[in-house]
């Protein structure tokens, strides 16, 4: 579990994080979502160390990332999986060579058992027998995946993901969040994933904040966001149409209106009387 009190960041006159505060439970998909420029990659990057905040506490497990020694902060670090927005692979090095980076990085193993460890995570993303090739002889998604290899060789207890879907196509957008999502399970990792892609957050989302504009805007699970009652997270949810038509369609089976044998006509014009222009009153 990981904890945020009261985190604050500005840079200079600039202030992005207006004291939020955010619990991201073990085991579980927690979806940090909100417009563009509301602060979720800061928020993220403070959380890793790569920033530092100005005010405020985050606890891994209790502990203190701020406050805590630079031995224990070294020691987190080799906790903490990271998959950056674009993978950010090495261009000029092998897969299996970006995979098993963070190994040569913080242990001091034999080269056989580095590449066991490496052959397994390749395998677990579905990349038996990539070692060889270079990233840009990938495509997008792939990239991804070896990202995500790269992120949990050294078996994290938690794991940050920022937009894991920016620039892939739906399908492959898809397999990524399952990939996410099983990765999660299996390892009862405390998973934070940055996204402002709804239909991720449908998926696999089980916690979610909505930052808005560097303040806490909204919490709670993705069966409640659909019928939260906060303008701006509906104006960013709301904004694709289809969600408008998830959420009408699902508040017509709460109010009964669609049985098993759904008769479409039935549920429009019923659903149209009930609710007459705001489906949620
Ligand atoms: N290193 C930086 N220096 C100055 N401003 C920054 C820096 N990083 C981010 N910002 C600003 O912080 C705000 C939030 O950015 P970001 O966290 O990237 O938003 P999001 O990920 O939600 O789209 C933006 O206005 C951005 O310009
Ligand atoms: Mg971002």
């Amino acid at each position: 579990m990981i904890e945020i009190k009261n985190v604050k960041k500005s840079f200079g006159t600039k202030e992005v994080l207006k004291g939020v505060n955010a619990v991201f439970e073990k085991g579980k998909i927690n979806i940090i979502i909100g417009a563009s420029g509301s602060g979720k990659t800061v928020l993220q990057k403070c959380m890793v160390g790569l920033l530092k905040i100005d005010s405020g506490e985050i606890l891994f497990d209790g502990r203190d990332f701020v406050t805590m020694s630079s031995e224990d902060k070294k020691l987190l670090r080799q906790q903490l999986g990271m998959l950056f927005q674009g993978a950010a692979l090495f261009d000029s090095m092998t897969v299996e060579q970006n995979v098993m980076f963070p190994l040569d990085m913080f242990t001091d193993w034999e080269r056989k058992e580095k590449l066991d460890r490496v052959n397994f995570v390749l395998e677990r993303v579905d990349l038996k027998g990539s070692n060889s090739k270079r990233p840009d002889e990938l495509s997008g998604g792939m990239k991804k995946r070896v990202g995500i290899a790269r992120a949990i060789v050294l078996k994290p207890k938690y794991l940050f993901v920022d937009e894991p879907n920016s620039g892939l196509d739906p399908r492959t957008s898809r397999l990524i969040d399952t990939l996410i999502h099983d990765i999660t399970k299996e390892n009862n990792i405390t998973t934070v994933v940055n996204s402002h892609d709804m239909n991720s957050v449908m998926e696999i989302g089980e916690n979610i904040l909505y930052l808005d504009q560097g303040r806490n805007g909204w919490s709670g699970t993705s069966k409640d966001v659909l019928f939260s009652k906060h303008e701006n997270l509906n104006n960013f949810i709301f904004a694709s149409e289809f969600f408008r038509d998830a959420r009408d369609m699902r508040i017509l089976e709460v109010k009964g209106l669609i049985e098993d044998e759904r008769d479409m006509e039935k549920i429009l014009r019923e659903g149209l009387k009930s609710s007459g222009s705001d489906p949620s009153s």
